[in-house]
């Protein structure tokens, strides 16, 4: 299968920035042979993507998606509305979410419901701090992180993108190396596998520093199916580049 590369680009850009950006990205996308490419912007600009991208081989989504269907939750979006703008993903789960917006295990599993029910894939995240890695807890955290999505959307499975972002390697120059990512994302691989059949298609994807250096070895692994790209997908060169080192 091909490779999935999606930018997250955090909270960061601007209308000039972003079509400097954006426009850098579509011109180069020539350059890529095995792996698709999405962006995942701030919900303002859901816009200016849809209206820049469309027609071109980059998708866009979204950073995250309300657990709530509509009505009285100020500064909330709704799934219904990122499809509004034709969102292909939303990530949901994110680490940041998780740590700085006490998103529960249950609250995320919701948000991933959420998502399909309007026909968005979530890009689900899961991942360990570092002392939960040093106190041998890696497997543990993620399948309990896992296990609530798939409780939640059953049969759907099949139909999500899983984001494995050991969490002391976002932002912070520190990744893990090809084997301690591969270890993570086979037991996240049979766990999907036990819940559906069709699994073998979900993406699994790697986070956490990932950069045009070490994108190689990452993404030659068995069970990396692409990468969710912070820092680097605000740089074009670095972004494609990236995707360029997928192999088929
Ligand atoms: P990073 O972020 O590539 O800047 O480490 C990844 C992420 O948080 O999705």
């Amino acid at each position: 299968m091909n490779k999935l590369i999606v930018g997250n680009w955090k909270m960061n850009g601007g209308m000039a920035s972003n079509e400097v950006l954006l426009g850098s990205i579509v011109d180069g996308l020539f350059s890529v042979s095995h792996a698709q490419l999405a962006v995942c912007v701030p919900a303002p600009y859901l816009a200016q993507v849809q209206t820049r991208l469309q027609g071109s081989a980059l998708a866009w989504g979204s950073q995250d998606v309300s657990a709530h269907e509509q009505g009285a939750f100020t500064g909330e979006v709704s799934a219904h509305m990122l499809k509004d703008f034709a969102c292909r993903y939303a990530i949901v789960g994110h680490s940041e979410r998780r740590q700085y917006h006490g998103e529960t295990d249950e609250v995320v599993a919701t948000k991933a419901q959420r998502a399909l029910a309007s026909g968005i894939t979530p890009i689900v995240c899961v991942g360990e701090t570092l002392a939960e890695r040093e106190a041998g807890q890696t497997e543990a955290v993620v399948k309990r992180q896992l296990a609530a999505v798939i409780h939640a959307v059953g049969h759907c499975t099949s139909e999500l993108v899983v984001a494995y972002e050991p969490v002391w390697a976002i932002g912070t120059g520190l990744t893990a190396t090809p084997e301690q990512a591969q270890q993570v994302h086979a037991v996240l691989r049979a766990q999907l596998m036990a819940a559906s059949q069709k699994a073998n298609r979900v993406h699994i994807l790697y986070g956490g520093s990932m950069n045009a250096a070490n994108a190689a070895s990452l993404l030659a692994q068995a069970d990396i199916d692409g990468g969710l790209i912070g820092g680097a997908s605000l740089k074009p060169a670095d972004f494609l580049s990236i995707a360029q080192s997928a192999k088929a």
